[in-house]
């Protein structure tokens, strides 16, 4: 159940961290215990069993999509997932692809150029991949191919599945960031060829931030042998160690418990229902948003959506000349949003539905973003965008 005086008095939509529970909040006000105890270990089982759940079973028919992998849960935040699995993957002899439509695929460029030689497929932020370049860029060659299900920074959904496809038939292994969609919308491990799966618990898992996720399958699972790996983030050690549910370094005891009921709240839901919520929610403010008259910001092509789980929205020119003016009269609504990031600050903004919104408090994002349009002088129809979302729902 979700703290009363929070829906009402705050609703915090930005993409992440999200809203957590009052019972996940609970969950991390107990006794403190040893990492290396039985009853850390219970907890470590809880969560593992959560996320190989959510891992696996992230369709609409909740069918399973592995045929065998090793969920991890990892202390460090999803950068830290990536970094992980690019680096336990590749070195500096290993050829890397990199997709890049926005920040967090160029992160993972970033990482795989500290790491191995990394090539970039590279568009604008907020446009769609072209498959046939990306094919012209993975070549026999190519050890890993790194890409972004859901990129936050423009509210697109990428098209993991062609380009495992690409990545599977010239041999290469290929990492997905799943951090904002993992959790809340369809993510097939093996039809999708997704060797390693990262996701973050403070997106759609509605974990408070600090620790993150990994699913390794089967195959790299009998590859890895730390040589090389950091010392960290060898995940040799860490499947070693989530044998006997367990960490290698000691753990964020508190974070773990509280992604415990998080998960479990997850499984509650199921996976095909969560889906279909998170689904509905962002039409909603995809539609909400279009009826008032605002445009969108992503320019989604081909086999590449409008996301599912983040919204994002461009500023009307007016707004541009002074955003802050926008957002604060988000904020004196007690509502919280966020703007683009890096060179995409004032050109847009962002909300999320991530996690366990229910309809209400969307319809009192989509309320609250006309309102504060209508202050700063943008003649948007808040009613009509109420009623359209309200129609969504
Ligand atoms: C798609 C994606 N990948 C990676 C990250 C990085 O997460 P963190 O900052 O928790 O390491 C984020 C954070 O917003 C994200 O949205």
């Amino acid at each position: 159940m979700r703290d009363e005086g929070e829906s009402e008095e705050f609703l915090l939509l930005n993409p992440g961290p999200v809203p957590v529970t009052r019972e996940v909040r609970a969950a991390m006000d107990a006794p403190m215990v040893s990492h290396r105890s039985s009853e850390f270990e219970a907890v470590y089982e809880r969560v593992q069993a959560g996320l190989d759940y959510v891992f696996e079973h992230s369709t609409l028919s909740g069918r399973s999509t592995s045929s065998g992998g090793t969920s991890l849960a990892l202390n460090g935040t999803a950068t830290m997932g990536m970094e992980a699995a690019v680096a336990n993957l590749a070195d500096d002899d290993s050829e890397v692809v990199a997709l890049v439509n926005g920040k967090f695929g160029r992160r993972f460029a970033r990482i795989a150029e500290r790491h191995a030689d990394c090539t970039r497929v590279e568009v604008p932020w907020g446009e769609s991949f072209d498959l046939a370049e990306v094919d012209a860029a993975i070549t026999d060659d190519t050890d890993l191919v790194t890409m972004v299900h859901n990129e936050t920074s423009t509210g697109l959904l990428n098209p993991v599945s062609g380009v495992g496809r690409l990545a599977s038939e010239a041999g290469a292994r290929f990492v997905v960031d799943g951090v904002t969609s993992v959790g809340g919308d369809v993510f097939c491990l093996d039809d999708w060829n997704v060797d390693v799966a990262v996701t973050d618990a403070q997106k759609c898992l509605a974990t408070p931030p600090g620790i993150s996720a990994l699913y390794v399958s089967e195959g790299v699972e009998s590859e890895l042998d730390g040589e090389g790996a950091p010392f960290y983030e060898d995940l040799e050690w860490h499947l070693r160690k989530a044998g006997n549910d367990q960490t290698p370094f000691t753990s964020a005891v508190p974070l773990f418990r509280a992604m415990a009921v998080a998960l479990e709240d997850v499984q509650d839901e199921g996976m095909p229902a969560r889906i279909r919520r998170h689904r509905r929610q962002a039409a909603a403010f995809r539609e909400g948003f279009a009826a008032m008259g605002l445009d969108a910001f992503p320019d989604a092509r081909g086999p590449t959506v409008r996301s599912n789980t983040v919204t994002a929205v461009a500023l009307p020119e007016t707004v541009r000349a002074d955003p802050d003016a926008f957002f604060a009269a988000v904020g004196e609504r007690n509502v919280s949003i966020s703007g683009g990031q890096a060179h995409l600050g004032g050109d847009v903004f962002r909300v999320s539905n991530m996690g366990s919104f229910d309809d209400d408090e969307v319809l009192r994002g989509v309320r609250t973003v006309g309102e504060a349009m209508r202050d700063v002088g943008v003649d948007v129809d808040t009613a009509a965008g109420v009623e359209a979302a309200r129609e969504e729902l």
